[in-house]
């Protein structure tokens, strides 16, 4: 697959030409380490086409995802999943839909919809595995669906923080009953159009969803794409503009040349082999420790070991791996997030297997893992993002209104959100997360 972004910037660096654009570094300056990534870094240059009025080598390169992951279009995001979020809210509140979302969202969602001003109808798991994951049931989401006037949409995040995954296929169906759209949060996701089965968003049948490909493939930090299944659900342009609402108006190069290079990395045979070994080396590492570590079920390159179903608490086993330079992507007392992706290495499968092997806990498990609270709603999540707000010891906040959309769990799925009472539940989650002070309304 060609390469056009990529191709551009090295043959215009090759050049040596006189900088007289943007940025001031010209291609000289800068770090040393960061040397051949400055020579690469240029603005909006001719030839160079534009982000959000894409026509020429960044539309070419887009066509190349949109191809690869079988949308009607795919849009490249510099802002992460965060601006495609932002994007796909933008896009349901200019159609006048009302938003129905599963509860375990990220954060980047719900900046959003204070952004927009979004009031949103939340959808609870039956069941919840701690605050960070949980189980879904359709008939919730139908009830919903049923019970609105005016057009909807349904927003859930799948794959989780856990790796669990949504009934996509049972969400699409359910929402293109009801002529809602379905939007899917798959930042975790974006190599799931690559497995040897089909179980990418779009492959269900979602009708947007977000990708982000610095989680998961090897675009750099902070890049993304925006996906639509269908071309009768918005013309291009209109996406490219509310990208534009939110997105810095000089996304980088360097991003997108490396949004770029990962078409062609997924479009070559190597790739999908590289997955697929990663993938049996997991499933072997799985059986080889099974029953003495247990593993969530979901996603097959998210490993995640629940810890209290282990008998171990979760950030022990972190330490204990981080002392031997291993990092995780994330832990807490009741689970141990570990990501891989084709470029994972034996060497990587053969360290963590023996400090697997060696490793003795010491502390308890934790008892229990929290369920998700369902506190009251006493106003809107923008209305209290937005107002004056003090900090309180989060034992002293019971019936005070959370004013944070940020409350400060790492993995950021609130336990309770901006316009919510605090209520003892929630106070003990946030115990539970170490979490000491809290954003209250004043
Ligand atoms: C589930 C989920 N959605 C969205 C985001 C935001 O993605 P990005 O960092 O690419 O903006 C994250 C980031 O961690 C996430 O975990």
């Amino acid at each position: 697959m060609n390469t056009p972004v990529y191709d551009f910037l090295i043959n215009y660096a090759q050049q040596d030409p006189v900088r007289l654009h943007m940025p001031g570094h010209k291609g000289r300056f800068g770090a040393p380490a960061l040397q051949k990534a400055t020579a690469l870094d240029i603005t909006e240059i001719t030839g160079a086409d534009s982000l959000f009025e894409a026509s020429g080598i960044l539309a070419e390169s887009e066509k190349n995802a949109s191809s690869l992951y079988g949308t009607a279009y795919t849009f490249y995001s510099c802002g992460g999943s965060t601006l495609c979020i932002q994007t796909m809210l933008l896009m349901m509140k200019q159609q006048g839909r009302r938003v129905l979302a599963a509860r375990n969202v990220h954060r980047a969602f719900l900046n959003a919809c204070v952004l927009l001003d979004i009031p949103v109808q939340w959808i609870y798991p039956r069941k919840s595995d701690g605050i960070l994951s949980g189980t879904y049931d359709l008939a919730d989401f139908e009830a919903a669906l049923q019970a609105q006037t005016r057009p909807a949409c349904v927003y859930v995040t799948s794959p989780d923080y856990l790796g669990r995954m949504a009934d996509i296929a049972g969400l699409a169906e359910l929402c293109h009953r009801y002529h809602a759209k379905l939007l899917v949060d798959n930042a975790h996701g974006a190599h799931l159009a690559f497995l040897p089965w089909q179980c990418h968003p779009i492959q269900l049948g979602a009708d947007y969803c977000c990708d982000s490909a610095h989680k998961m493939l090897s675009g750099l930090t902070g890049t993304a794409y925006l996906h639509v299944r269908s071309d009768i659900d918005t013309e291009p342009e209109r996406v490219r503009d509310a990208m534009a609402m939110f997105g810095s108006t000089s996304p980088s190069y360097l991003m997108l040349a490396s949004l770029d290079w990962c078409n062609r990395e997924l479009a070559s045979p190597l790739f999908r082999k590289q997955l697929e070994e990663v993938l049996n080396r997991i499933q072997q590492l799985k059986c080889r420790f099974s029953p003495r570590y247990c593993f969530t079920d979901g996603d097959p390159m998210h490993l995640t070991i629940d810890a209290c179903a282990s008998d171990l608490d979760g950030q022990e086993l972190a330490a204990h791996l981080e002392q031997h330079q291993v990092f995780v992507e994330y832990a807490d007392r009741y689970h141990v997030v570990l990501l891989f992706s084709a470029a994972s290495t034996d060497f990587d499968f053969e360290t963590l297997e023996k400090l697997l092997e060696n490793f003795v806990p010491t502390r308890v498990a934790a008892e229990e893992k929290f369920s998700l609270p369902r506190p009251e709603t006493v106003c809107g999540i923008r209305e209290a993002a937005l107002a004056p707000q003090e900090i309180v010891p989060v034992e002293e906040s019971i019936g005070r209104i959370c004013a944070a959309v940020k409350v400060p769990c790492p993995p950021a799925v609130p336990i309770v959100l901006s316009g919510e009472r605090i209520d003892r539940d929630c106070i003990a989650v946030c115990r539970g997360y170490g979490i000491a002070e809290i954003s209250v309304v004043q």
